[in-house]
């Protein structure tokens, strides 16, 4: 299938896995973009020299478009941007914050620049700095989707921005993005979906929840990590959202969240007292690493909390990165071909 995107990116099919912390490694990366689609490698709990082993490691498992994400307001991120730079990634895709410098290194060398944004205000921002196009993510997604639902949202700023889009948040099958493509984005990216393939990283406990559960089985909070994110609800996720943390504590734990992407402490002190409106959300952020890592990694979802879509309610099996994109592709045709009476 061609569209805006898949020319934009050289890729063949409009699929995309976004960025999601400690899932998108190389090798699922690889697996996506080895699918015809396009992985974007989370960057958020990697040190600089991580991050230059990930960007050299997922060029040794495809010769393929891959893209590196980055969340700029995060420790180290600016940083991890830099490396992505210097080996010249195909793409790089960057969310809260200001990335008109990284458009421009980027077109320097022919990279091509995605901005995250949630509301038509950023959309339209994000279009004048520059950049190749947009990830509109709605209310449905995991993590941290926008108050306005994705049916909404992509053709509210499909209509405002002459840039290709890829929409987020509730897409996991051909349905949805036949649906994605006639509100007026030209891909989509499908997180919890591929999150919950079999290359996938994300512990099998957690992979066989995501199909027990339904749609209806999720919280939307902002107790959570300062921001409002949408997590699989549990009755440890029921009591990490039911107040904010405890500031001081939340400060405490997000020296951990340094420690983790190799900042010195001085420099989060002062990124903190530079941004000190600023501090209660990154806090929050860096408090919530530990809790997610739990279920993420280990698995555990009685203490940890993981995040997770609404779209979990329509993801019934662990398959193969390959087979869920040739089944999206095929699906969509169907769905896209079901009313073209003559
Ligand atoms: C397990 C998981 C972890 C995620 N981690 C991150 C993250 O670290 N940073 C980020 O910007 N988005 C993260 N996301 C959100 C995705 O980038 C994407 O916006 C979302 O998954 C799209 O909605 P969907 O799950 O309905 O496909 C994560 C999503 C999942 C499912």
């Amino acid at each position: 299938m061609k569209t805006a995107i898949t020319e934009l990116l050289n890729i063949e099919k409009p699929l995309i896995l976004p960025g999601m912390s400690w899932i998108s490694t190389p090798e699922l990366v690889a697996a996506v973009s080895n699918a015809g689609g396009l992985g974007i490698l989370a960057t958020g709990p990697l040190s600089q020299a991580e991050t230059q082993a990930a960007i050299a490691k997922i060029r040794q498992l495809t010769d393929k478009p891959f893209g590196v994400g980055v969340t700029l307001m995060m420790p180290g991120a600016k940083a991890n941007a830099k490396v992505a730079l210097d080996a010249q990634v195909p793409v790089i895709n960057f969310s809260l914050g200001k990335g008109d410098w990284l458009v421009q290194e980027a077109k320097k060398y022919g990279g091509k620049v995605i901005a995250t944004v949630v509301t038509q205000k950023h959309a339209l921002a994000a279009q004048r700095s520059g950049v190749d196009a947009l990830l509109v993510t709605g209310h449905e997604a995991a993590a941290h989707g926008g108050a306005v639902t994705s049916l909404c949202l992509v053709p509210s700023i499909a209509d405002i921005v002459d840039i290709p889009i890829i929409a987020a948040g509730g897409f996991a099958d051909g349905r949805g993005l036949a649906a994605a493509l006639s509100l007026g984005a030209d891909a989509v990216a499908m997180g919890s979906r591929f999150a919950t393939s079999a290359e996938s990283p994300l512990h099998q406990n957690v992979k066989t929840t995501v199909v027990a559960k339904d749609v209806e089985q999720t919280i939307y909070s902002k107790n959570f990590d300062g921001l409002y994110a949408r997590v699989m609800k549990t009755p440890a996720a029921e009591q990490a959202t039911k107040k904010p943390m405890n500031f001081f504590m939340a400060v405490v734990k997000s020296f951990k969240a340094a420690k983790m992407v190799d900042m010195p402490l001085w420099k989060l002190l002062a990124g903190l007292l530079s941004q000190f409106d600023k501090i209660r959300m990154l806090s929050l952020f860096g408090a919530a690493t530990e809790k997610l890592e739990a279920a993420t990694i280990k698995g555990d979802l009685d203490n940890g909390v993981q995040f997770i879509g609404q779209s979990q309610g329509v993801i019934n099996d662990i398959e193969s990165v390959e087979k869920i994109a040739s089944r999206v592709m095929t699906e969509a045709d169907t769905a896209l071909n079901k009313y073209n009476r003559t």
